[in-house]
């Protein structure tokens, strides 16, 4: 393993950059394919350090150490430590409580929330293997780095075991209004699980200022709403705002790769249409599929005059079968998928093709060029990077993004033809005049979002948290001074 002299990266995720496979010959590491992985890895491949993070398997047995890997293995830059997990853990911790009540609360689904003591009581267990795990790893100087929704207690178990521990943590997803977040029988215990941490941050300032609203009525702490910072069993918590960059150099790199452009030009010819529409998403109700489609049949209702000349590409990527919402939901998908080809569909022509499976990065980006039209309707969804690869991917200026209006990203791009999932009509609308849009006007909106996504890439991500960080370590030398 590579020594490095600097302090090191703990980084902590309930999926890391692998996923373990059990296969014949013995386990086989599956590189995971998300945002959070592009994001995070150069960082730990450029600091060092471990990457502890559940391998996506169950434990072969019930005391099972995790497997500890070389990341790459041939010229190791980090290490990937595995936290094994009980199938009645990743029952009750993973598709229970983290996917059965945090995501639908903060998404804004409370219908499918469900709240049961045995699933919070596992998910603390599980925060304190998980923090087990971290400081075993940390030593005086290290900065530990906690992710998302399933290990909101792992900042405050730290904070106990090692007070001086340098911490960030990044909410991935929506943080709900506190009407909302207080439905939880243990919001407060999320709240304080938070607060262990130096530094918070959230991709949008709304979801930072639920955060502060939710601690300042649901528990005893001080809030500095102008200076975005708590003061909490006397330490000071900052609470920053920063939308997850992409790597944009990356994904033009690749749109610009002969291979990908004549695998771009392959999917147009085998689609046949005058214009393809597209749309990437994980199988989940946030994202909007049901409304989208339902949209798309009217749209074509209303004009025939598109019937036959346009082609829906739906790329759903299984996610989370265990969870029954999520079943269901690949059932309803489909069936509205066959009643819109049976609908409209003639000889060869489908007005829908439905995918449901995952892509490898490089042939997403020939989708994403052979894509006159990108729809991403989500009914809610934290951030949304689909919508920022698409845009980086066009490497000649062409296309059209649809957003919704509820995805954090329609906050930064001001180019797209923004939408309410909601109005079928008006979404039906507007796929209309995407589709209709001339290259002029293209050009200057996709422009005006290029620009967008160049400069707030993920290096400038990365970099508001060291800057924060060095901050939050100014201000709590100020706090123990006075
Ligand atoms: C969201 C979450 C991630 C999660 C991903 C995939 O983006 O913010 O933390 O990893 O969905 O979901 P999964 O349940 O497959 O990890």
């Amino acid at each position: 393993m590579a020594k490095k002299q600097t302090a090191k990266i703990i980084m902590v995720s309930n999926r890391g950059a692998y996923n373990l496979q059990a296969t014949e010959s013995g386990i086989r590491p599956v590189p995971a394919i998300s945002g959070l992985v592009s994001a995070v890895e150069p960082l730990l491949k450029e600091k060092g350090g471990v990457w502890i993070a559940w391998g996506g398997r169950e434990a072969p047995r019930k005391n099972a150490t995790g497997l500890r890997l070389p990341v790459p293995q041939d010229d190791p830059l980090y290490s990937f430590q595995e936290v094994p997990l009980t199938a009645e853990e990743i029952e009750l911790y993973y598709n229970g409580f983290s996917n059965g009540a945090l995501w639908p609360l903060c998404h804004y689904f409370l219908e499918k929330c469900s709240y049961k003591a045995a699933e919070w009581e596992t998910y603390v267990k599980v925060n304190n293997k998980f923090a087990e795990a971290a400081l075993l790893e940390t030593t005086e100087g290290d900065v530990v780095w906690v992710n998302d929704y399933h290990l909101a207690l792992v900042p405050s178990i730290i904070r106990n075991r090692q007070p001086k521990a340098k911490q960030f943590f990044f909410w991935h997803i929506p943080f709900p209004h506190h009407d909302l977040l207080s439905t939880l029988p243990w919001a407060s215990h999320i709240l304080r699980g938070l607060l262990g941490t130096d530094v918070l941050g959230f991709h949008l300032r709304s979801y930072a200022d639920n955060f502060l609203n939710a601690v300042a009525s649901l528990l005893d702490a001080e809030v500095d709403f102008e200076h975005n910072t708590v003061y909490w069993q006397q330490r000071c918590i900052y609470v920053g705002a920063w939308p997850m960059g992409i790597d944009y150099h990356n994904f033009r790199r690749r749109a610009m790769d002969p291979a990908t452009v004549s695998r771009a030009m392959a999917l147009r010819s085998q689609f046949n249409v005058e214009r393809l529409a597209l749309s990437v998403e994980r199988l989940d109700y946030t994202k909007g599929i049901v409304e989208k489609l339902l949209a798309w049949e009217r749209f074509l209702d209303k004009s025939p005059k598109w019937r036959g000349r346009t082609s829906l590409i739906q790329i759903a990527v299984p996610s989370r079968t265990a969870v029954p919402a999520y079943r269901l939901l690949k059932e309803e998908v489909e069936a509205v998928v066959q009643r819109i080809n049976h609908r409209f569909g003639q000889g060869s022509y489908r007005p829908v093709h439905f995918f449901w499976q995952g892509i490898p990065r490089q042939e997403l980006v020939s989708y994403y060029l052979a894509a006159d039209v990108m729809l991403v309707t989500p009914l809610r969804d934290g951030l949304n990077l689909v919508a920022k690869e698409y845009v980086a991917s066009r490497r000649d200026g062409s296309g059209v993004l649809v957003l919704s209006r509820f995805a954090g990203a329609a906050q930064e791009l001001k180019g797209a033809v923004l939408v309410n999932p909601y109005d079928l009509d008006g979404m039906a609308a507007l796929f209309t005049r995407a589709l209709n849009m001339d290259r002029e006007e293209q050009e200057k909106r996709m422009r005006l979002m290029q620009e967008r996504v160049r400069r707030y890439d993920i290096r400038w991500w990365l970099g508001c948290f060291y800057q924060a960080m060095m901050a939050a370590e100014r201000e709590i030398s100020h706090v123990s001074e006075s």
